[in-house]
């Protein structure tokens, strides 16, 4: 399944094939039956593309992300018996310029399933690179409060969150059976986050480009 999964990332990315895009990771955290996100996830893609990021989509389900025992820093600088999913994923996380986490809310906080992502890597790999968070719910409130708890886990890991979210509330009713999106204004809606995600993402990638990271600065690398 998983080998599947990386075939599938690599024809995405042969399409593309441009060194200069800069470069998201969009991460999609809920993996339950029947999920919301997946809609919201493939929306969020879609505009990222039609903005000429280079997207690299992780579906923690479609790559079945394993139970993280270990995170990959707590095994040392050689990453000593560390799965292959989580080498590859940190590897990714390293390479790409920003961030894109699409994120439910569950019980005011985020899915455990993203939250067992993003713990299983070191704020060096993150590497002061900013991250974007759309949140949702079936409520009329849009997960906001899984933002916010997104907003501390991603500032920790280093990896600050612009400051425009974009929060869908009833996401029920957003799009069709096939994922279209049935309200237009979420196009314009989602602009503001991306905007200045693309903004943060060229300075630091242009900061990192001169000085490399503060790698003395991280908890962990
Ligand atoms: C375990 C769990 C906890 C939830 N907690 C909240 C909550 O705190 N606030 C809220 O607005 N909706 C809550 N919901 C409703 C979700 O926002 C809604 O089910 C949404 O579709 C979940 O995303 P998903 O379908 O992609 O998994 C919760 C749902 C689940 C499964």
């Amino acid at each position: 399944m998983y080998r599947n999964y990386l075939a599938s990332l690599a024809r995405q990315q042969a399409e593309m094939g441009n060194g200069d895009k800069l470069k998201v990771l969009l991460v999609l955290g809920s993996i339950r039956d029947g999920r919301q996100g997946i809609k919201v996830a493939n929306f969020v893609r879609k505009q990222l593309e039609n903005r000429n990021f280079e997207v690299t989509f992780y579906d923690l389900l479609e790559m079945n992300f394993p139970m993280v025992k270990q995170p990959v820093h707590f095994l040392g600088p050689e990453r000593s018996g560390a799965p292959q999913i989580l080498l590859d994923c940190e590897k990714q996380i390293r390479e790409t310029d920003a961030f894109v986490i699409v994120s439910a809310e569950y019980n005011n906080s985020i899915p455990g399933s993203l939250k067992n992502f993003l713990d299983a890597f070191p704020d060096g790999a993150y590497g002061c690179k900013p991250s974007g968070v759309v949140c949702y719910s079936m409520g009329p409130y849009g997960g906001y409060c899984s933002s916010t708890a997104l907003r501390t886990v991603l500032g920790v890991l280093s990896s600050p969150c612009v400051s425009r979210v974009f929060a869908i509330p009833l996401v029920q009713n957003e799009f069709d059976e096939d994922g279209n999106v049935l309200n237009e204004k979420l196009k314009s809606d989602l602009n503001p986050m991306l905007e200045q995600l693309e903004w943060m993402a060229n300075a630091a990638k242009c900061h990192r480009q001169k000085v490399g990271l503060p790698t003395s600065s991280f908890m962990f690398q």
